[in-house]
């Protein structure tokens, strides 16, 4: 189901290549609103969708291989334009009569690739070496352009009706089109980065040959959304676990907008938040807060000590955490008595299926909230984020009128501090972290890096050590600084920080935090290292 009926959009086709949801994004930012389907949705059900246009994805398989992802032929004859990148390029050729081949080495990374502006696709692209292209190739549209490749399998004879129109040293059919058909291959990845004009390739594709009006705009998904919770929730009430994250506090933002004191938000404050976090959802939900809506603030910090208490055992850990949650809020829900609607923060990257496989969309439990709570007397459950990626799920923040700093909060793990608490977590271990976490975000954002690292916190060890402060002899912990550079959070490097910045940090953990002698930074990527450390 699209967002809204009349929301024009265009099909992503996931054959299961790593860059699914990025051709997604990459579509959503020239404002087209666009879905992910598995390669085995029916034709029927795709036909039934009128998209305005449809993208076929990369993937890991060979297409003349047996059993490997495929598609209808009618999926070309649906009189919407298609775009096939990688996988999709070849299953393309394959499919209409063209031939695919395994070349004898792969083409992989940043690729100069030569195309031929004259195709709608590269409209506009300029030659990166600041030449004439049609100066130099005597009245000609070829232009150098810079590509991501990655890929062993070639178009070695282009299907019927098909003209190549780009191709790299190597490979003779980077790009091809038949233009009666509004059919488009490419070989290389428009929707990565390393493709320097691959942003305008895909507005080519879906603005200018899918003929897309570009409607797809944060405010207007704000503004309509909001209408079609009000006209679901009606007079009903509505209960929310808000967490304090991105996803739960836009989608209380957005509610708090729809149906106002209809809403009930239950903060369980599990004490194991980052300094001051909690108080901080409360600025912004509370009664003195910018959202009319029920507020319910539980501070369950000692029952949740109390439970860790001898623990130290990382999934233990979890578990109780994540089981004290459900317990606390089933509690308030019960106080509450029934409601109407259950929200939920699901976003776009929960449902999306990963990769090949699934059959129709997966939903994952909510990290934060671990299953789908059955013990709350509720009629039906509300996602309204569920087709926005966490980019829009901020920008809808902004629009809502969130602080930033809620906004743009760095991913937390639903056990909070509680597993960057190495060993037992006991109330002044937690403290610890929580003020030393404090400094390093401090200085961190004092020295204005240019680019953040996309997570940074503190941990605690379970180790102590001797130092000297003074005169005197010190027997305390160590804590560990990590921050790293990851793009999904699967695989990360610890961050290149300034050593000015990780010093300024040391001096003034271990000046101002009782309990820490010895400060460390962790250097370990993921693998073989996790991002966290439990
Ligand atoms: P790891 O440590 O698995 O972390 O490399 C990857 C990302 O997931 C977050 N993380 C969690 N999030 N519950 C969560 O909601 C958890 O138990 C959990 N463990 C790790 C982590 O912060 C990082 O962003």
């Amino acid at each position: 189901m699209p967002v809204t009926q009349s929301e024009e959009k265009v099909i992503v086709i996931d054959f299961g290549g790593q860059y699914n949801q990025l051709v997604a994004r990459r579509v959503r930012e020239c404002n087209v609103y666009c879905e992910i389907y598995s390669y085995k949705t029916p034709i029927e059900q795709i036909r039934a969708m009128g998209a305005k246009g449809i993208i076929l994805t990369g993937g890991p398989n060979s297409c003349y291989e047996e059993g490997a992802p495929s598609a209808s032929p009618e999926l070309f004859n649906l009189g919407v334009p298609v775009l096939g990148l990688c996988y999709g390029a070849q299953l393309m050729a394959h499919v209409l009569g063209g031939k695919v081949e395994r070349a004898s080495a792969r083409e992989y990374g940043k690729t100069e690739v030569f195309v031929d502006t004259s195709s709608p696709l590269f409209t506009g692209i300029t030659d990166r070496r600041g030449t004439d292209p049609t100066a130099e190739s005597g009245g000609g549209h070829e232009v150098s352009t810079i590509c991501w490749m990655s890929h062993f399998d070639y178009i070695s004879k282009l299907a019927p009706g098909f003209e190549a129109v780009a191709h790299t040293d190597n490979c003779p059919v980077a790009a091809a089109q038949d233009l009666s058909r509004d059919l488009y291959a490419i070989q290389f990845h428009p929707e990565v980065l390393h493709t320097m004009e691959g942003s305008r390739m895909l507005h080519n594709f879906v603005r200018n040959i899918c003929g897309c009006a570009g409607t797809w705009r944060m405010d207007s998904f704000v503004e309509k959304t909001i209408e079609e919770v009000r006209a679901k929730v009606g007079s009903g009430k509505v209960l929310l676990a808000l967490s304090g994250g991105v996803d739960s506090s836009v989608l209380a933002a957005l509610l708090a907008k729809a149906v106002g004191k209809q809403l009930t938000c239950v903060f369980v404050d599990h004490g194991l938040m980052r300094k001051n976090e909690g108080d901080e959802v409360e600025a912004v939900f509370g009664e003195k807060g910018s959202f009319d809506v029920n507020f319910i603030r539980v501070n369950a910090g000692e029952r949740y000590f109390a439970r860790l208490a001898g623990v130290e055992e990382p999934e233990r850990k979890r578990k109780i955490i994540g089981e004290e949650f459900i317990r606390v809020f089933e509690e308030e829900a019960r106080k509450i008595g029934a409601v109407d609607f259950l929200a939920q923060g699901t976003i776009y990257p929960d449902v999306v299926e990963s990769g090949l496989g699934g059959e129709s969309a997966v939903i994952k439990s909510h990290h934060n909230v671990g299953g789908l709570p059955d013990y709350v007397d509720f009629k039906e459950i509300i996602e309204p984020l569920k087709y926005l990626f966490k980019d829009e799920v901020r920008k809808a923040g902004l629009e809502l009128g969130l602080p930033d700093y809620l906004v743009y909060r760095q991913p937390f793990p639903g056990p909070g501090l509680g597993i960057r608490v190495i060993g037992e977590v006991t109330p002044d271990r937690v403290r610890i972290v929580q003020d030393a976490d404090y400094i390093y975000r401090e200085e961190i954002a004092k020295a204005g890096l240019e680019k953040l690292p996309d997570q940074y916190f503190v941990a605690l060890t379970n180790t102590r050590s001797v130092g000297v402060m003074g005169d005197e002899r010190t027997y305390d912990y160590a804590v560990v600084l990590r921050a790293v550079d990851t793009v999904d959070f699967m695989t990360a490097e610890a961050s290149n920080l300034p050593y000015e910045v990780l010093q300024k940090v040391m001096s003034r953990i271990i000046n101002e935090v009782r309990g820490v002698n010895r400060v460390f930074y962790d250097l370990t990527s993921k693998p073989p290292g996790t991002v966290e450390m439990e």
